[in-house]
C-alpha cells in the first residue's frame, strides 16, 4: 500500500460507496476503533449484525465473532481483515471431542459461550456472552442439568453467582489465564486507591481480588460510572483506548501477566491492521461463508439468546 495514502479517508471513501458498515470490537487496536461505525462486546456486535441493514459487514474482530455475524445475516457479505485471526478459547473445544463429552450428559442442556466455532454451537441449545451468562443460566429452570462450555472460568463464576452446578468444558483463553496473582497484590498494595476490575475469563484466584468483573462493556460502564480515579484493568488491553478516551483524566494500568515478556494483547485479535481493513473493503476478501445447513442448526441457539436479551 501507498504509505502516503489516507487510509482513514479511503476507508470512509469505501464505506460509502459501497454500504459497508465497520463492526470492531473493543480489543482491536485503536486506529480501528476510531474508524468503525459500532464498537462493542461481544453481545452488542451480534445485536448490531442482526439488525444492520448495510450491504457488506466488515468484522473487525475474529473468526467466531464473524461467523456469528454471517449467521445472523446469511444474505450479507461478510468480510474478516484477516482469516487467520482465530481465538485460543474456541480452539481449546474441537467438534469430535465435544460430541463424546456431550454423550456422556444425554440429559443435560448445553449452554455454549460465543467465543466458540459456528459447528460447535450447532450442536449446543442456547449461546450466552460474558454480558447475559448469569441470565441465561437464570432463565432455565433451577434443576434444569447444565453443561457449560467452552471457558471453564467464565463457568466456573457463573455456576457460583447462579448457584448452579453445572458440567464444565475446561477451555481457557491465552489472554485472561495469565494474569499474576503476586503481581497484581503487588501492584493493589503500591496503589491502595485504585479498584481491580477483571472479566469473568479470568482464574478464579484473580476473580477473588476484583472489586469489579464484567465483560468488556460492564468494564467500561464501570470505569466511566466509578468516582475513583484509578483501575487496573486485568483483560485484553484494546479495552483501555475506549476507557482512556470516556475518561481522559483517570489512569488506566493493564493487570500484569507472570511472564514479564508477555503483554495483555491478544494476538488473533491483534492480527487485523488498518492497512488489512482497507484491503479487505477494496477487494471484498477474505469473506467469512458457512454452508446452509450450518447455518441453520447454528441460527436457533444464538437466536434464542437474543430473544432473552432483547
Ligand atoms: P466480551 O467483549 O463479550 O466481554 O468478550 C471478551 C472476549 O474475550 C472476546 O474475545
Ligand atoms: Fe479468544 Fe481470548 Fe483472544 Fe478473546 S481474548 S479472542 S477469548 S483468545
Amino acid at each position: 500500500i501507498d504509505p502516503t495514502l489516507d487510509l482513514f479517508e479511503e476507508i470512509e471513501k469505501l464505506k460509502k460507496e459501497k454500504n459497508a458498515v465497520i463492526l470492531a470490537h473493543y480489543y482491536q487496536e485503536p486506529d480501528i476503533q476510531d474508524i468503525a461505525d459500532y464498537i462493542g462486546d461481544s453481545l452488542g456486535l451480534s445485536q448490531e449484525a442482526a439488525k444492520t441493514d448495510a450491504d457488506i459487514i466488515v468484522f473487525a474482530g475474529v473468526h467466531f465473532m464473524a461467523e456469528t455475524a454471517k449467521i445472523l445475516s446469511p444474505n450479507k457479505k461478510v468480510l474478516l481483515p484477516d482469516l487467520k485471526a482465530g481465538c485460543s478459547l474456541a480452539d481449546t473445544c474441537p467438534p469430535d471431542l465435544f460430541s463424546k463429552f456431550k454423550e456422556k450428559y444425554p440429559d443435560h442442556t448445553v449452554i455454549m459461550y460465543v467465543n466458540s466455532t459456528a459447528d460447535i454451537k450447532a450442536m449446543s441449545d442456547i449461546v450466552c456472552t460474558s454480558t447475559n451468562a448469569v441470565q441465561i443460566v437464570e432463565s432455565l429452570p433451577k434443576d434444569e442439568k447444565i453443561i457449560f462450555g467452552p471457558d471453564k472460568n467464565l463457568g466456573a463464576w457463573v455456576a457460583k453467582k447462579t448457584k448452579r452446578d453445572m458440567v464444565l468444558w475446561p477451555g481457557s483463553c491465552m489472554v485472561h489465564e495469565i494474569f499474576s496473582l503476586e503481581k497484581i497484590t503487588k501492584l493493589k498494595n503500591r496503589h491502595p486507591n485504585a479498584k481491580f476490575i477483571a472479566h469473568p475469563e479470568c482464574e478464579d484466584h484473580v476473580l477473588k481480588l476484583a472489586d469489579y468483573i464484567g465483560s468488556t462493556t460492564g468494564l467500561l460502564k464501570y470505569t466511566i460510572n466509578s468516582l475513583e480515579q484509578e483501575f487496573i484493568v486485568a483483560t485484553e488491553s484494546g479495552i483501555i483506548h475506549q476507557m482512556q478516551k470516556a475518561s481522559p483524566h483517570k489512569t488506566f494500568i493493564p493487570a500484569p501477566p507472570t511472564n514479564s515478556c508477555a503483554c495483555n494483547d491478544c494476538p488473533h485479535m491483534k492480527r487485523n491492521t488498518l492497512e488489512k481493513l482497507y484491503l479487505c473493503l477494496k477487494y471484498e476478501l477474505p469473506e467469512v461463508n458457512l454452508s446452509k445447513e450450518l447455518i441453520e442448526k447454528s441460527v436457533k441457539p444464538i437466536k434464542r439468546m437474543l430473544d432473552i436479551s432483547a
